[in-house]
């Protein structure tokens, strides 16, 4: 299994192109099932949880060709026919997100087998908001064996569904499953995520009345059939923090291209207070610091538009070398933590209890064997890394490979020591 080899200690200077949102990719991919017609994804991310939704939807049905576009990478989808309405365990536990063709399967094709994903290391993750929208919308549910049986022989018919609380996978079902349903579909107290906005321009554009996405209340009249269409996918607002909270970390500056200053507005407002230098631009911002130490900030996770839970991990890291106390409160998942034992390795100072990480800015940090333990907080990691003295390797990195795109070549191209050690396994596993 790869790892990854960091050495501490260089600034960040340069520009780095931020990709299209892998959270907003695999929703875009899924509405392919909506449609006979073909769909084409433009800044489309290459990575790991794209290929592993891919190969499901290829199970389903879909016909994929990745392909170098004009403008970047982009993915033809085309389902001229449901070939499979089962989706396969092994197939959905490699990526959460792949339940989500439970409801176009239903709608289109009136029924769907599909794995219950299990948890994972962040918390319990249950889909028990998913299975409530659909069923509202006029399916049979029935769990057998790990699997959700759904059915409506008939078609799906609107309803109005209230989330208990907000929860962007199952707002983003239930819309993928309402624009071909009978009538008006109500979505209150759904998330207000940009991918949420980015779903909704995409379907409008395959034919879909959807509006209010983005704001709490989404009203969506079911149409008869969605065709085909272009759509560039929402730029990554996780890479983008990830990389602005990196180049405070590791000082220099970095200038973020291909993205949008508002979509990481909370984080921009928490780096100010840092005393991060942020500038904010038509394509994204640039993030300067010259060396004078940071101030502690206290962050509380929240929905967006608040601090993504996506972007904890790598805050905290930032915060391990700042002055003083900085209280780290997670709201959305239960388990998201698990990168502060990994940061304590690296000379940080952190006390988790329950929700709350409280973590004391030391003088330094050193490198250290260190191991990833999810998507965010391996980079967590790396952010880290990149500020301590001396060498980091950092193992278990294929759950960095499921999100970030091409890491190691960007931070080098502004001046890292970043290297992927392929094959290096036993040890640090
Ligand atoms: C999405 O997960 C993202 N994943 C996550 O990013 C992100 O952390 C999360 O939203 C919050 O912003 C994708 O988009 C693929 P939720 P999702 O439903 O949709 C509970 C990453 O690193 N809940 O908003 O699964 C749930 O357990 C990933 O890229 C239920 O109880 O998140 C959590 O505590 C990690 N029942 C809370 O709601 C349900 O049926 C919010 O989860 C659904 C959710």
């Amino acid at each position: 299994m790869d790892s990854i080899a960091i050495v501490g200690g260089a600034t960040l200077n340069g520009e780095i192109p931020i990709s299209g949102a892998k959270n907003s990719a695999i929703k875009l991919m899924v509405a392919s099932l909506l449609t006979d017609e073909p769909l084409r994804l433009t800044n489309m991310p290459r990575l790991a949880d794209t290929r592993f939704l891919g190969k499901l939807m290829q199970h389903l049905g879909t016909r994929i060709e990745e392909r170098d576009g004009e403008a970047g990478p982009e993915t033809l989808l085309h389902t001229p026919e449901i070939l499979s309405h089962f989706a396969p365990y092994d197939l959905v536990r490699q990526m959460r997100a792949s339940f989500n063709v439970l409801g176009p399967l239903v709608a289109r094709n009136g029924q769907a087998k599909v794995s219950l994903p299990g948890g994972c290391t962040i918390g319990a993750r249950p889909v028990d908001l998913h299975l409530r929208a659909i069923e509202a919308l006029g399916a049979q549910i029935d769990l057998h064996e790990g699997y959700v049986y759904a059915q409506a022989p008939r078609g799906l018919r609107g309803a109005e569904i209230t989330f208990p609380f907000v929860s962007v996978g199952a707002t983003e079902h239930a819309m993928l499953a309402a624009v071909l349903a009978r009538g008006e579909t109500v979505l209150n107290n759904a998330a207000c995520e940009p991918e949420i906005e980015d779903l909704a321009i995409c379907l409008n554009a395959m034919g879909a009345r959807i509006s209010g996405a983005g704001s709490p209340t989404i009203l969506i009249t079911g149409v008869d059939r969605l065709g085909g269409t272009t759509h560039a996918v929402i730029s990554d607002r996780i890479e983008a923090g990830t990389y602005a909270v990196a180049a405070a970390m590791a000082g220099g500056e970095v200038r973020l291209t291909n993205t949008r200053p508002d979509l990481i507005e909370a984080l921009l407002v928490k780096l100010e207070e840092a005393g991060v230098g942020v500038e904010r631009t038509l394509d994204g911002v640039i993030i300067r610091r010259n060396g004078a130490r940071l101030k502690s900030v206290d962050i509380d996770t929240a929905p967006y538009p608040g601090f993504a839970t996506d972007l904890q991990a790598q805050f905290m890291a930032l915060m391990t070398l700042a002055d003083g106390e900085s209280v780290i409160r997670e709201t959305i998942f239960e388990n998201r933590f698990m990168h502060a034992p990994e940061l304590a390795r690296l000379g940080a100072d952190i006390a988790v209890s329950g929700g709350e990480a409280r973590v004391q800015g030391v003088d330094h940090l050193e490198g250290a064997q260190v191991m990833a333990t999810d998507l965010r907080a391996s980079v967590s990691l790396v952010i880290a890394a990149l500020a301590a003295r001396g060498s980091t390797r950092v193992s278990r990195v294929y759950h960095l490979d499921r999100g970030f795109e091409r890491l190691e070549e960007k931070l080098n191209a502004c001046g890292a020591n970043v290297r992927r050690i392929k094959g290096a396994g036993s040890a640090d596993e």
